[in-house]
């Protein structure tokens, strides 16, 4: 038996919902592919499009697969082949697909016998080991499609939340490769309690916007008070990059998960064109690559 699956790439933080909101991306994303084998266990033989290990214990879809095969303890063994399309280190959920990827791959060799909801959890075990914290805003979104808001970790409360059909999002990625571990490691531990209120405006308004689909209101709400001021600095003209939206009449953007890739939301896909365009002529002069992806929003995940 052998199953053949995509896994889309994801942007996490959305501005204002730093670990707790995430949107899924429909035409990025690795393929997998799953076989069941004679000897028992997980095991990972090839990898192509990125230099990774292979060993379970150091690989983002072994650590996540091998906590799913620990629980269902199926009584035959999982081959596991990974294209990798999304670049490591680039902001879009990179190791989130390998995650999310795995558990789904394994569940469906397995019959189906958890929910994708319930996969998050094991699929957060693989972003452990690349982050240093178990966050689930890439793979949540990977795993149910559209926005995911995670209202609590500790118990996992997970909210799947439907995208306004006409969203775009465009999205640059700097060939650059920033570590979200690194990219942690430079966020101050404590925020303002002005800043928290500003925080909470716009992610509440930023959830109302997604239901009512009240494209304006998702454009005021995209700010960050708690990453963006410290993280941007990290990411060559992320000032000039984030202002197209402007330029286009886009909704607006920020950075995409723990960066350096930076996104901007539209309303329409012609908007999302200016957008990539106009960054396109941001960067010419850049002694650095770019890759500039449009997509709308994959509203069902893997
Ligand atoms: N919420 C995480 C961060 C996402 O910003 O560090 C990493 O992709």
């Amino acid at each position: 038996k052998e199953i053949k699956i995509y896994s889309p790439a994801t942007i996490a933080n959305v501005s204002c919902g730093f670990d707790v909101l995430g949107v899924c991306l429909d035409n990025v994303g690795d393929e997998m592919i799953f076989r069941q084998s004679e000897q028992k266990g997980l095991r990972i033989v090839e990898i192509t499009g990125a230099d990774l290990p292979l060993e379970i214990e150091q690989n983002v879809a072994g650590v996540a697969g091998k906590a799913l095969m620990e629980q269902l303890n199926p009584n035959f063994g999982i081959e596991m082949i990974i294209h990798k399309k999304i670049k490591a280190g680039s902001g879009i959920g990179s190791s989130a697909a390998s995650a999310a990827g795995a558990v789904y791959g394994i569940n469906a060799l397995c019959g189906y016998p958890l929910t994708n909801k319930e996969l998050i959890y094991y699929a957060m075990q693989g972003e452990a080991l690349v982050s240093g914290a178990p966050h689930a805003d890439n793979v949540a979104p990977a795993l149910l499609g559209g926005f995911a808001f995670i209202r609590s970790y500790a118990p996992l409360d997970i909210i799947s939340i439907p995208a306004p059909k006409e969203l775009y999002a465009t999205v640059i990625h700097p060939q650059i490769e920033l570590k979200t571990i690194d990219s942690r490691s430079v966020l101050k531990q404590t925020v303002g309690l002005k800043q928290a209120i500003t925080q909470c405006g716009n992610l509440g308004g930023l959830i109302s916007a997604l239901y009512t689909e009240d494209y304006d209101l998702l454009g005021r709400c995209l700010h960050d008070e708690f990453v963006e001021p410290k993280r941007s600095l990290l990411i060559p003209n992320f000032a000039a990059l984030k202002q197209v939206a402007v330029k286009c009449g886009a909704l607006g953007g920020g950075i995409s998960g723990a960066g350096p890739s930076v996104f901007v939301l539209s309303r329409g896909k012609q908007i999302a064109d200016c957008v990539a365009s106009e960054m396109r002529n941001i960067v010419k002069e850049a002694d650095y690559q770019c890759d500039i992806h449009v997509s709308p929003i994959n509203p069902k995940g893997i």
